[in-house]
């Protein structure tokens, strides 16, 4: 069993690596050359806490920090329509339905405006044991943003958080 001592030296490390961690993802945020920053780590790790406290962190920086859940799996065309609302100020726009053109549109917004996107449990929009990692059937829209997003020039940021398993860490 391990001493008091080495569980405090344990934990310490730990917190350490933690801010440590933290430090090298602000300062990718930050970076304007930084479009697309992801946050990969096992189910459990701290991905959510430590996006929330970068998140408050760098709130000043942005004109518009927008934190996204695809715990609902929720279609392309949804994500992007919520998205834009939020970056829009919630005005009513008439959207096309087509998935190219709102990924144009939503760029436009990250490059007139400096904004945070945070999309959570990417991992859901994924299969789950497919390597390499393939969208689930319907979603590829998911990919279509990542790529343009860290394509297009903008000033923005989008940050995807997903948990891998411990397969993909190893394997
Ligand atoms: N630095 C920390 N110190 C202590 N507890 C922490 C720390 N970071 C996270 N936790 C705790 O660990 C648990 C899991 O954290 P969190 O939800 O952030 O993990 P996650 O990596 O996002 O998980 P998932 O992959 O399931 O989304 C939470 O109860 C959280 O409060
Ligand atoms: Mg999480």
């Amino acid at each position: 069993m391990q001493s008091s001592a080495s569980l405090k030296n344990a934990i310490a490390a730990f917190m350490s690596r933690l801010s440590l961690n933290m430090d090298v993802l602000k300062n990718y945020i930050q970076d304007k050359y930084y479009r697309l920053v992801a946050i990969l780590g096992l189910g459990g790790i701290g991905k959510t806490t430590l996006a929330k406290k970068l998140a408050q962190q760098l709130k000043d920086q942005f004109q518009y920090v927008i934190w996204y859940s695809l715990c609902n799996c929720p279609p392309i065309t949804d994500t992007l329509a919520d998205l834009i609302k939020s970056i829009s100020s919630q005005q009513r726009e008439e959207l096309s339905d087509n998935v190219d053109e709102k990924i144009e549109h939503l760029i436009k917004y990250l490059q007139d405006s400096r904004c945070l996107l945070i999309l959570d449990n990417f991992e859901s929009v994924l299969q789950s044991s497919s390597i390499p990692e393939q969208y689930l059937r319907g979603y590829q829209g998911y990919s279509e943003l990542i790529k343009r997003v860290g394509e297009s020039s903008h000033q923005s940021c989008l940050t995807l958080k997903k948990h891998i398993a411990l397969s993909q860490k190893w394997g």
